[in-house]
């Protein structure tokens, strides 16, 4: 069953994102730090979390630390993609990250990828229609995928998407 089940989660996406706020909103209350810097290189973070033990990677998205996602590949048992939704002008950066991402044989084939759309909070925020769209995450095959609105700040969608990655791991 679920109970205990130790899963390794990978958190990518650009700088400034919003990993780090997203994984500090999914830890257990008294853990949780409302002091959130950029990420440098890495930080393993392990807790309970709806039966599951998570061991959560996260990455630093700056350009000079993106190469060392793909070292943490081949143990990478659920995916978590953070998007800036309001980072117009970036998208395109973190579309070919996704892309490089998903070409890379060492991350396996139905590894279940959450595509977290944050900072849904934002006035100049796309949709996730919109992003899904920009993303063509319509064309990932075999993956299951999932697109989820998020407000890392509030914690709001992160239920839903957390919901659905456990219910893709079992
Ligand atoms: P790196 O570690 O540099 O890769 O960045 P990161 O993706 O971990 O981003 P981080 O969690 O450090 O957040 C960057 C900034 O965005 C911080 O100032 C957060 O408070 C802010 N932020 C994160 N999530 C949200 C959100 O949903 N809405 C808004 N408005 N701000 C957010
Ligand atoms: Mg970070």
């Amino acid at each position: 069953g679920l109970n205990g089940q130790k899963v390794n989660v990978l958190v990518v996406g650009l700088d400034n994102s919003g990993k780090t706020t997203t994984i500090e909103r999914l830890k257990p209350k008294n853990k949780q730090s409302n002091e959130v810097a950029p990420t440098v290189g890495l930080s393993v973070e392990q807790f309970q979390r709806g039966g599951l033990t998570l061991t959560v990677f996260d990455m630093s998205g700056a350009g000079r630390y993106r190469l060392l996602w793909e070292q943490y590949y081949l143990e990478t048992q659920a995916v978590i993609f953070v998007v800036d939704s309001a980072d117009r002008l970036r998208l395109v950066v973190a579309k070919d990250e996704l892309d490089n991402m998903l070409a890379n044989q060492q991350l396996g084939r139905r590894v279940p990828l959450l595509f977290l759309a944050n900072k849904m909070d934002l006035p100049l925020a796309l949709t996730p229609v919109e992003l899904a769209q920009a993303f063509h995450l319509e064309e990932i095959r075999e993956r299951p995928w999932q697109i989820v609105p998020s407000n890392a700040l509030t914690g709001e969608g992160l239920d839903r998407g957390m919901d659905w990655l456990a219910e893709k791991l079992l």
